[in-house]
């Protein structure tokens, strides 16, 4: 794991959304796959400056999604396909019909997320994996305890999701608490994972999650079995890492090694 740790949420933002860009520019055809929630606000609308400059093209770009609440349509305030189009896909040149996002009012769940699942391999699999991490350690809505080899399913959140989440809802009680989510199986099939971890709340499940035994009860920990993801931690969210001076010290060894300085 390439582990960079920024002096804040603006650096963490922008170094984010430049390693998307990079990737666009490499492939533009790149299949993304976007996460939600509060970390990845900023990377968001720094891609959206980008776009607007004409530094990132998302005019071949498919996109998925992690997951989306259970019960809740599209156009609902607090679904993830209303957060998307809000904070992103209105803002950038991403053609109409290129994403795709769990449908949380589908009523044959089992094969519908099959069919997720096979839309992402008609695509050639996801280039680029964006993730955040829960204050449980979850990645997508994979909860302490999910299968490190699982797929696309429903899944019932866990009282601390629910109480995390509940801040963007008028109360607790109107938390879904179902979603669907992709699997950690589905998740480390991306080619490359960006991994945002924000905030002193998150210093002691990301300390676990880098430093850690791999374990299905903190499912972040599987990324340490994945052959390419960045972590972009800021300040905060990495004090706690017992080996934080070493990760800038390589970080600024592979700068040192990218500019030809050695
Ligand atoms: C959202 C998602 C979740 C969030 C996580 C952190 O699509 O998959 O895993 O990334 O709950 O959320 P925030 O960023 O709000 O702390």
């Amino acid at each position: 794991m390439r582990i960079i740790i920024t002096k804040d949420y603006q650096e963490l933002s922008q170094k984010a959304a430049s390693l998307i860009a990079q990737q666009l520019k490499e492939k533009p055809s790149s299949v993304l796959c976007f996460a939600t929630g509060s970390t990845p606000l900023g990377t968001y609308e720094n891609l959206v400056s980008l776009c607007k400059d004409g530094k990132a093209d998302f005019s071949k770009v498919f996109t998925f999604n992690l997951d989306e609440y259970y019960g809740l349509a599209d156009d609902h305030p607090q679904s993830y396909h209303y957060f998307m189009s809000e904070h992103l896909f209105k803002h950038v040149n991403l053609r109409k019909g290129k994403s795709l996002i769990p449908d949380g009012t589908v009523k044959n769940i089992k094969e519908y997320c099959k069919h997720y699942e096979w839309e992402m391999k008609q695509k050639g699999g996801i280039d680029l994996q964006l993730l955040g991490l829960g204050s449980d350690g979850h990645i997508g809505f994979n909860e302490p305890g999910s299968s490190l080899g699982s797929r696309t399913r429903l899944k019932t959140l866990d009282e601390q999701t629910v109480k995390d989440n509940s801040r963007f809802f008028d109360s607790e009680k109107d938390v879904p608490r179902y979603v669907l989510t992709m699997g950690i199986g589905t998740i480390m099939e991306a080619r490359k994972i960006v991994f945002l971890v924000s905030g002193e709340n998150k210093a002691s499940i990301l300390q676990k999650v880098v430093e850690g035994p791999v374990t299905s009860m903190v499912p972040a920990s599987a990324l340490q079995l994945h052959p390419n993801t960045v972590l972009i931690a800021d300040e905060p969210a990495a004090s706690k890492l017992a080996r934080k001076d070493y990760y800038s010290y390589v970080e600024k060894m592979q700068e040192r090694y990218e500019k030809g300085e050695i």
